[in-house]
């Protein structure tokens, strides 16, 4: 195990992926990491649906490319699609002050946050798709239509070295007052 700031620094989003099949064990264990992540109340308002089907992945792959990018994606050997429960399981008194949703986005992010960390300590390389229309996600792969897809997270063993990180200065992003 290493440090997690060593871990952080070297997970970057890769877009080129060998034939390898990743295995369904390693999948998995992305999964239980992203269940380990904060959320409001814990109310977990995470879902994850995990596509290795050849099939599936040619017509989901095709769907990432909605914005006319994403051609790498073809490459993938497995997706996780990362949906938001329509109705966070947040305590009502909460909800009622600041919304059911009010958090679940952000707690969404964080699962996936957790979920790229652990495909990194596993050797595999990820990368988030943001760009497609989330009804035809959900509709190609059983998703409740009330929920909404946030992310398509591709998956694969990579075959090319992350970018050079490019981040703004801890200076420019902080203050201590
Ligand atoms: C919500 C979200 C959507 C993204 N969508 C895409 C995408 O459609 N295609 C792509 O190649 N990268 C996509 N990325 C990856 C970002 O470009 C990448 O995370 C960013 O440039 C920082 O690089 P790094 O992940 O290597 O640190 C997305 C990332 C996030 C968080």
């Amino acid at each position: 195990m290493e440090k997690f700031i060593e871990l952080a620094k070297k997970r970057g989003s890769r877009r080129s992926f060998t034939d390898k099949p990743i295995e369904k064990e390693l999948l998995i264990s992305c999964v239980e990491a992203a269940s380990l992540a904060p959320s409001a109340c814990n109310s977990q308002p995470w879902k994850f649906t995990i596509v290795t089907d050849g099939a599936k992945r040619k017509e989901l792959a095709e769907l990432t490319q909605d914005a006319g990018f994403n051609q790498w994606a073809e490459k993938a050997q497995a997706f996780i699609v990362v949906s938001e429960d329509a109705h966070p399981a947040v305590m009502p008194k909460v909800a009622e002050r600041y919304g059911e949703k009010r958090f679940a986005e952000g707690d969404v992010g964080m699962a996936t946050a957790y979920l790229l960390l652990q495909a990194e300590e596993l050797g595999l390389g990820a990368c988030v798709i943001g760009t497609f229309v989330d009804a035809k996600v959900k509709r190609l792969l059983g998703i409740s239509e009330a929920d909404t897809v946030r992310a398509i997270i591709a998956m694969g063993y990579p075959a090319d070295e992350p970018r050079p990180k490019k981040r703004k200065s801890v200076e420019e992003i902080s203050r201590i007052i």
